[in-house]
């Protein structure tokens, strides 16, 4: 997900900016298995161009996104959130909650927590309001908290993060019932990864596989070394600061090279967000066309009309090969070549490919960098050296 706007009261991040200064000691680290999670909530439903008398709707591919296990309050509460390299708080839907979206499991109750705290801010009723509104529209307000946070790794060893932010959620709407909030994972002060302290100094990494397992790594074990290793360089912008920012300089279709510069969609200092939680990867209208009658020119089998108002590349094909390579640009030299799978979804039932990016309309973010494009790279996210790094990984086979 990313940000279209968000309101949170400035003065309490100079608090946790404050309370983080401690002293680095050696860099520990942890991993933590994820839920890969589809849905046909968003789906595209697409219509045969060459059956306009009887149009059908078929599903192309689920909306994915990978759901991370949390435990907060005491006792513990468990609720399954997802990971969110795209935004910054950590929020969970509240109770009582008159206005809350429809969510599988139980809402979390902060009367039954000893450690619950209401963040108390210079407002008339002392509450510290907050308002974020995601890319797609969706949204969550309520009031900020601190409470504990406890984080099961892998390897047994609970983490526990005493005292941590996080939003609770009392009027939101445009979420899925299968998940109880976010996890904001950027670089901002109120992130999960930011509130980990200085011992964890904003490393962490993450393997997505659209079947087996997958996991994120905080701290040391989110280190990525080895060959074929490619890095990218995390911009700072002033609109977003806290957001992860790269530059693509070109996409290639096949061999042919469509350079961003000399597009509207070029900029000097980071013109794409590199998001975990949004699926698809967007560009912006002028430059996606572009990219769009590249594999047109290329891909030779029937094309197929996508109803849903997103206006996908789709075509009839019982084949994935017939498409052509796509490989992803980053300044400074990282050129992610794409497998198939990551550009081109099949259909359930199979017999129909889209294209796996979409063209941002101007209110959204212009551009972003999706989940699906990420898979099989184990991806790592460095803040203090502002790096971006990728290793080409079968992530299903990397921890098994
Ligand atoms: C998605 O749609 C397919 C086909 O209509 C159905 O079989 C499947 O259960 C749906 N999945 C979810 C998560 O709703
Ligand atoms: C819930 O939040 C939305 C977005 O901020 C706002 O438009 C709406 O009025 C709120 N509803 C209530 C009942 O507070």
């Amino acid at each position: 997900m990313s940000l279209a706007t968000t309101m949170i009261a400035l003065f309490l991040q100079i608090i946790t900016c404050i309370l983080f200064t401690t002293t680095a000691s050696s860099p520990h680290g942890f991993t933590i298995d994820l839920i890969h999670h589809g849905s046909n909530a968003s789906s595209s439903r697409v219509t045969s161009d060459t059956e306009l008398g009887s149009p059908y709707a078929n599903t192309v591919f689920d909306n994915v996104v990978y759901l991370m296990k949390l435990q907060i309050g005491t006792p513990p509460f468990e609720i399954e959130a997802i990971l969110d390299t795209g935004s910054e708080l950590v929020w969970t839907q509240c109770l009582p909650c008159p206005n809350c979206y429809d969510q599988n499991a139980p809402i979390f109750d902060p009367s039954k927590s000893s450690t619950f705290k209401e963040k108390r801010c210079d407002t008339n009723d002392h509450s510290c309001p907050y308002e974020i509104v995601y890319n797609d529209n969706s949204y969550t307000t309520g009031t900020l908290a601190t409470e504990t946070v406890t984080i099961h790794s892998t390897s047994g060893e609970p983490f526990v993060m005493p005292e941590t932010i996080i939003g609770c959620s009392r009027n939101s709407s445009g979420f899925r019932p299968s998940f109880s909030g976010i996890v904001g994972l950027n670089w901002a002060p109120l992130s999960l990864v930011t509130q980990m302290g200085a011992e964890y100094p904003g490393f962490i990494s993450y393997c997505f596989s659209g079947k087996g397992t997958s996991k994120i790594n905080f701290g040391g074990n989110a280190n990525i070394a080895g060959d074929g290793v490619v890095s990218t360089t995390m911009f700072v912008t002033t609109a977003k600061p806290g957001s992860y920012y790269l530059n693509l300089d070109a996409v290639s279709v096949g061999d042919n090279r469509i350079e961003t510069l000399g597009t509207p969609f070029h900029a000097l200092l980071g013109n794409i967000l590199i998001d975990s939680g949004t699926t698809y990867t967007y560009l912006p209208e002028s430059y996606c066309s572009l990219v769009k009658e590249a594999v047109e020119k290329v891909v030779t089998a029937d094309r197929v009309v996508d109803i849903s108002g997103d206006d996908m590349l789709c075509y009839h094909s019982d084949t994935i090969e017939i498409f052509p390579v796509i490989t992803m640009h980053f300044s400074g030299g990282a050129d992610l070549v794409l497998d198939k799978y990551n550009m081109y979804a099949e259909s359930e039932g199979g017999g129909l490919f889209c294209l796996a990016i979409k063209c941002s309309n101007p209110t959204q973010e212009a551009a972003i960098f999706g989940n699906r494009a990420q898979h099989n790279f184990l991806v790592g996210y460095d803040s203090s050296s502002l790096l971006v790094s990728f290793k080409p990984t079968d992530c299903s086979k990397l921890w098994s």
